[in-house]
């Protein structure tokens, strides 16, 4: 499974064609001059990063070096695979949607129900929603004398998260006695702050780090996306070899070179000039919805922003649409093609996939199927991701494609960290702090005041109060 790469070299490709005016014509197309006039702005954000890294900011650079990290994790889960039958992730947001995209990327898509020696690690549960239905049921699947359970959060106090927790500390508690429990909970919070990091000192759970100053949506390089990871197996130290070479690839303040830059430039040129106000993330691959569902939470929280850097009221973001290639062909395409002409929409090509399916032959007498004898199902999806493109563009709907030569632990890193930076050009291009999210916070307070949380006692008696109100826009049953 460890299979490490030495070799730092970027694999990833970027074809942009289909973005480009001289595809989809000047009404819906980034044109070079745009792109000429574009470069400087990122040449002076690259410095300015630079400059932030050398003075101890931008700490979501570093997570790919970390490799004295990996060591420990990798001790701590070859120990937990060999021990647990089962594992339980709790968390949500930045504390979930790495791991789910790393685990469904890097293992057998069916890896909970593959017998424990091919399975590689516990089977895998994520509590992220605080659904008593989806809860009560892993509490009744898992075998909790044989689960270990990974709480993370870097706050150390989200509701969902620590409410789940709770839920699932009292269950451990009741089937194996509270002092086993302790050594089947492993938190991984702030360092030093919170309710999680007081909860784990007072009982002594087993802790990994949240890195201070990084947010919550760029900590999947970090033990947030890496526990569990290597709980299930996954080469977390190629998942850091990849990040570094995108890192080197990266280091570039060139537009035309950085592919980072070049996918910031592309997206927020085609929003801000040309009204793609959506974004679609379609990998042609299962294993990378996931990472697409990553990617949508970390565009919207860093870029979907009331204010600017300047204090001004400007409401700016691209919403970020996840889809799968080629289901979303019979769903979403239609729209895409023919519906508003407001997306940009990003491919993912896989050059080999990890396994083949040919169909050796096809029915005598059905001629029409004909074209399908000999085929492989993979070329069929290229084929597919290849003729989507073509007609996007055709239908003058901007479009690039992301290439990857087949899905391994090293691109997936490399793929982390070019949406991560691009996020964070994003955010430079758009003039907002693409970091922190204060958009959730009135309905976080809103949550705490409804549950009766102490200091928030005003808040509650405002919401009871609008509850009471009559309201002639409800319908209610009979
Ligand atoms: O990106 C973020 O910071 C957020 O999406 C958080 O990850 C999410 O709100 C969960 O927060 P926490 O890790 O503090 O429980």
């Amino acid at each position: 499974m460890n299979d490490h790469r030495d070799a730092e070299a970027s694999r990833l490709t970027i074809d942009y064609r289909n973005t480009m005016a001289a595809a989809v014509g000047p009404a819906h197309g980034v044109t070079d001059a745009m792109i000429d006039e574009i470069a400087p702005v990122i040449a002076e954000h690259h410095a300015r990063l630079n400059a932030e890294h050398a003075a101890g900011g931008q700490r979501w650079m570093d997570l790919p070096s970390d490799t004295a990290l990996v060591s420990e994790i990798e001790t701590f889960a070859a120990e937990a695979r060999a021990r647990y039958q089962d594992f339980i992730l709790v968390g949500i947001g930045g504390s979930s949607l790495g791991s789910i995209a790393t685990v469904q990327a890097l293992t057998h898509p069916f890896r909970n129900v593959l017998p424990a020696e091919m399975r590689g690690g516990p089977r895998f549960f994520v509590l992220d929603n605080p659904d008593p239905e989806k809860v009560a049921a892993t509490l009744e699947t898992v075998d909790l004398g044989s689960t270990l359970v990974n709480v993370v959060t870097k706050s150390g106090q989200t509701a969902e998260t620590m409410a789940n927790f709770l839920a699932v500390r009292q269950a451990l508690e009741s089937a194996v006695g509270p002092e086993r429990a302790r050594q089947q909970i492993v938190a991984t919070t702030d360092p030093a702050e919170g309710l999680l990091r007081a909860l784990a000192n007072q009982e002594g759970y087993r802790t990994f780090p949240v890195p201070p100053g990084v947010d919550g949506r760029m900590t999947v390089l970090s033990a947030v996306g890496l526990l569990p990871a290597a709980i299930c197996g996954c080469d977390i130290g190629g998942l850091l070899t990849g990040a570094r070479a995108m890192r080197a690839r990266t280091a570039t303040a060139d537009v035309r070179e950085n592919p980072a830059y070049l996918l910031a430039a592309l997206c927020i040129l085609a929003d801000t000039r040309l009204g793609k106000s959506m974004l679609v993330t379609m990998p042609y691959a299962d294993a990378l919805f996931g990472l697409s569902d990553w990617f949508r939470q970390l565009w919207a929280e860093s870029l979907g922003k009331r204010l600017s850097l300047d204090n001004e009221v400007v409401s700016v973001g691209q919403t970020p649409i996840k889809a799968l290639g080629a289901i979303d062909q019979h769903s979403q395409i239609q729209l895409y093609t023919e519906g508003p002409n407001d997306k940009l929409i990003s491919l993912i090509a896989v050059a080999k996939y990890r396994a083949g399916v040919t169909i050796e032959s096809v029915p005598d007498g059905i001629h029409d199927l004909d074209y399908l004898s000999g085929a492989e199902l993979g070329q069929l999806l290229q084929r597919e991701q290849l003729a989507t493109a073509w007609a996007l563009a055709e239908a003058q709907r901007p479009n690039f494609t992301i290439g990857v030569p087949t899905i391994d632990a090293a691109i997936l890193g490399e793929l982390y960290y070019l949406y991560e930076l691009q996020t964070v050009m994003g955010g430079a291009l758009l003039n907002v702090n693409p970091f922190g999210q204060p958009g959730v916070e009135a309905g976080k307070n809103a949550t705490y005041a409804l549950m009766g949380r102490e200091g928030y006692e005003n808040l509650r008696v405002e919401l009871l109060e609008s509850t009471r109100t009559e309201n002639a826009y409800q319908l209610t049953s009979s």
